[in-house]
């Protein structure tokens, strides 16, 4: 057998620069140990997010040109909307400039002051959404997902009893929705098995509550059915996508990630009230209802992205990628989250760095010495991400101190892949000669990651 290779060749690039250890250290420092304030050109091998950093194909590009500009009924509307019927099923639906748009506007048609809405660890701008509403989200994500030594195909599983116990020990009327995060970001990029949304969507149905799902990854994760779920391996993405949202009422996507966009996103649903109450709210925050808060060529390259992205060989040389990252970094015995999420590879900084007391803040510590020692930008999922209790303002400590390393898609070659980790080998290796973590100098008051200033203790 041949070995594997990508489904690509490559038209263009873009040039990278190295820098030297000492610029760097100058670099981060200047930046307040702020991986976010770094310029692009301080990095070598940017991971800091797969969100609207991936690399459009000649197709979609092709369609950007086609793009019609018309402020209302654009033929490009028409294309995202007959993508959107046609891939994923959705009667009607709402442009938005990216995903947390979406959720602001949706829920700004569902979510008041006192609602409860469970899902499956909830990404920070959705949590965010409904927490600025005075609501709460809980999580009722599975055991398994939190101990990253556990082999689970489908780490991104509802609790079924969990979810059971907040739908009756809530009225109807202040459960505006569950949430189902297909792949499940906060948790690891792991997915959802179909068994499980079939039945978290039997007992929503049962208790008369909404599902959406928020989308970002939906591709990633109709992947890991077809490979992992019974019953699937013969059938299409594009079948199992399909299939998936007969699960869900209505969807919030971020078109960043699996849509292959730099910029968009949308809402999609069923009902035609929730669509109409939704339409005011875009108008008012995005634009009007056939291009909110995106230009014609735009949602022209989106609707081929939505085609492009839900592709087998696509998604199989995508996700292989990352996993081609998280076996290297394995047999350099580099602890990281198995099994390896769909669009990044998480590394478990508590065991990494198991001395470092987790108020210094053990996965941005990480962070910064895999800048320092090869220019890679990776992004803290941790404690500086979990942020403040908003009711007793103390410091959340999650159950994971993750540094996540997203692989934007159709970028980086395999060679970056190893670069990536032997500059973690490196860091793993003289691990005890790090001492001391970092304090906060300044915060802000929610979402405090972005703008966070930090110093070595
Ligand atoms: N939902 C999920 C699961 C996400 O991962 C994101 C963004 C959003 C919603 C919000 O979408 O950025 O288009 O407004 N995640 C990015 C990330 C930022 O780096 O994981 P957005």
């Amino acid at each position: 057998e041949l070995p594997f290779s990508e489904s690509f060749k490559i038209k263009m690039v873009e040039p990278i620069r190295k820098s030297t250890r000492e610029e760097r250290e100058t670099w981060i420092k200047a930046a307040k140990y702020n991986l976010f304030n770094l310029r692009s050109d301080q990095v070598f091998i940017d991971l800091l997010t797969d969100s609207g950093t991936g690399a459009m194909s000649d197709r979609q590009w092709a369609a950007m040109m086609l793009g019609d500009e018309s402020y209302a009924g654009a033929s490009s509307y028409y294309n995202l909307k007959n993508a959107i019927k046609n891939i994923l099923g959705f009667e009607y639906f709402l442009p938005t400039h990216q995903g947390r748009a979406a959720e602001n506007v949706l829920f700004s048609a569902l979510v008041k002051e006192g609602d409860v809405v469970p899902g499956n660890s909830h990404f920070d701008t959705t949590k965010g959404h409904i927490e600025f509403r005075k609501a709460t989200a809980i999580d009722c994500t599975i055991d398994e997902a939190f101990d990253t030594t556990i082999d689970h195909p489908f780490k991104g599983n509802l609790d079924l009893n969990k979810l059971e116990h907040v739908l009756q020990s809530h009225p109807k009327e202040n459960i505006p929705m569950i949430i189902v995060t297909v792949t499940c970001n906060s948790s690891g990029g792991q997915p959802v098995s179909m068994q499980n949304m079939r039945d978290v969507y039997a007992m929503a149905k049962e208790y008369g509550i909404r599902v959406l799902f928020d989308s970002a990854r939906f591709a990633e994760n109709a992947y890991f059915i077809k490979l992992r779920e019974e019953g699937y391996a013969d059938k299409s993405i594009k079948e199992i996508v399909r299939e998936m949202y007969t699960y869900a009422d209505g969807m919030t996507m971020s078109s960043k990630k699996d849509a292959i966009v730099n910029m968009g996103g949308f809402i999609a649903l069923r009902e035609e009230e929730l669509f109409k109450k939704a339409s005011q709210f875009n108008i008012i925050y995005e634009g009007f209802v056939t291009y909110g808060g995106m230009s014609g060529r735009d949602m022209n390259a989106l609707a081929q992205g939505l085609d492009e992205g839900t592709e087998f060989d696509y998604l199989e040389t995508r996700i292989k990628q990352v996993a081609y990252l998280g076996n290297k970094l394995k047999e350099f015995g580099v602890p990281v989250q198995e099994p390896f999420g769909g669009h990044a590879i998480f590394v478990d900084a508590k065991r990494f760095l198991p001395h470092i007391p987790k108020e210094e803040y053990i996965a941005q510590t990480l962070a910064i010495e895999l800048y320092k020692e090869a220019g890679i930008r990776g992004v803290e999922i941790g404690t500086l991400l979990a942020d403040r209790d908003p009711g007793t303002r103390e410091n959340r400590y999650p159950a994971l101190e993750l540094l996540r390393l997203a692989i934007p898609r159709r970028v980086y070659t395999n060679n970056h892949m190893d670069v990536i980790a032997v500059a973690l080998k490196n860091v793993f290796e003289r691990r005890n000669e790090i001492k001391r973590g970092y304090a906060i100098l300044e915060e802000a008051p929610i979402m405090r990651h972005f703008t966070v200033e930090l110093a070595p203790t």
